[in-house]
């Protein structure tokens, strides 16, 4: 836990762009971070999970049909789960072509590869565990990776811009114990009465735009949290919750996003 305390005014809310910049690239893909970069997200938002052979990859559903071509390579394995593969395997998949043929040859990249293209920019990284549930020794992977790269553990926050993010509230109590200076996140919206015990170990509670009212952006803040709701395409939802006093918002579109926050 590192607290962060609340945004003093919506253009000072940050751009994220979610499974990087995934309305023009394929998600959770090496292309898409590179755009949410250029694009001047504030953070890229990326899925994490884990292979057969224990390496971190990045890609958001728990099965790897939708995203790439692993039906075709592989159709004896089905339900094509990601933790039944290999990296090995996984590196001959197309992970590009479904969202375009002019990004056929995309893969499916380790977390490695994403922060080698992160840590010489400006753009902080929003890392999802997807599923730590599934996957033994995840949050200690992760924590050590993120530990043997200076930029994501320096003492500064705004310097480092780095928070781990899970639906699974648990393994964000956990991790945050294995690497206390870095900020971590909830996913959902935790209720009111829940806030105090969240806000032990939270710095942040990021929930389905939808929860972002007024009220709730108050009683998260009242908590010492910051709130950074999802996934938000259209201009007027983003116009309104900046006015609600969110410190972020995460979408498919970071430019559109840009845009509006520097407009707010
Ligand atoms: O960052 C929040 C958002 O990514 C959570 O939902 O399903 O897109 O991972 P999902
Ligand atoms: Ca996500």
């Amino acid at each position: 836990t590192a607290t962060a305390a609340p945004v003093e005014s919506p253009e000072q809310a940050a751009a994220i762009a979610h499974r990087g910049a995934s309305a023009y690239a394929p998600e959770n893909t090496l292309e898409a971070v590179r755009l949410g970069v250029e694009m001047r997200a504030d953070l890229v938002e990326i899925d994490v999970q884990q292979t057969a052979d224990e390496k971190l990859v990045v890609v958001h559903d728990t099965t790897l049909g939708r995203t790439t071509d692993v039906e075709q390579k592989f159709p004896e394995r089905a339900p094509w789960r990601v933790s039944d593969f290999t990296l090995e395997e996984i590196r001959t998949l197309d992970a590009g072509s479904w969202k375009d043929p002019s990004y056929a040859g995309a893969t499916v990249p380790t977390l490695d590869e994403v922060l080698d293209v992160l840590e010489p920019t400006d753009a902080g990284l929003l890392l999802e565990a997807k599923s730590p549930s599934l996957y033994p020794g995840i949050a200690e992977r992760i924590a050590d990776e993120l530990s043997s790269r200076p930029r994501w553990v320096r003492p500064d926050p705004s310097a480092r811009n780095l928070v781990v993010q899970s639906f699974d509230w648990e393994f964000i109590r956990h991790f945050d114990g294995l690497l206390p200076q870095v900020q971590v996140g909830v996913l959902g919206a935790p209720s009111t009465d829940q806030l105090a015990e969240v806000a032990r170990y939270s710095d942040q509670v990021n929930p389905h735009h939808s929860e972002a009212t007024p009220e709730y952006v108050a009683a998260v803040h009242e908590h010492g949290m910051r709130i950074n709701p999802y996934t938000v395409n259209d201009r007027e939802r983003m116009r309104a919750l900046l006015g609600n006093g969110v410190d972020g918002i995460i979408s498919d579109r970071p430019d559109v996003l840009r845009e509006e926050i520097r407009a707010a």
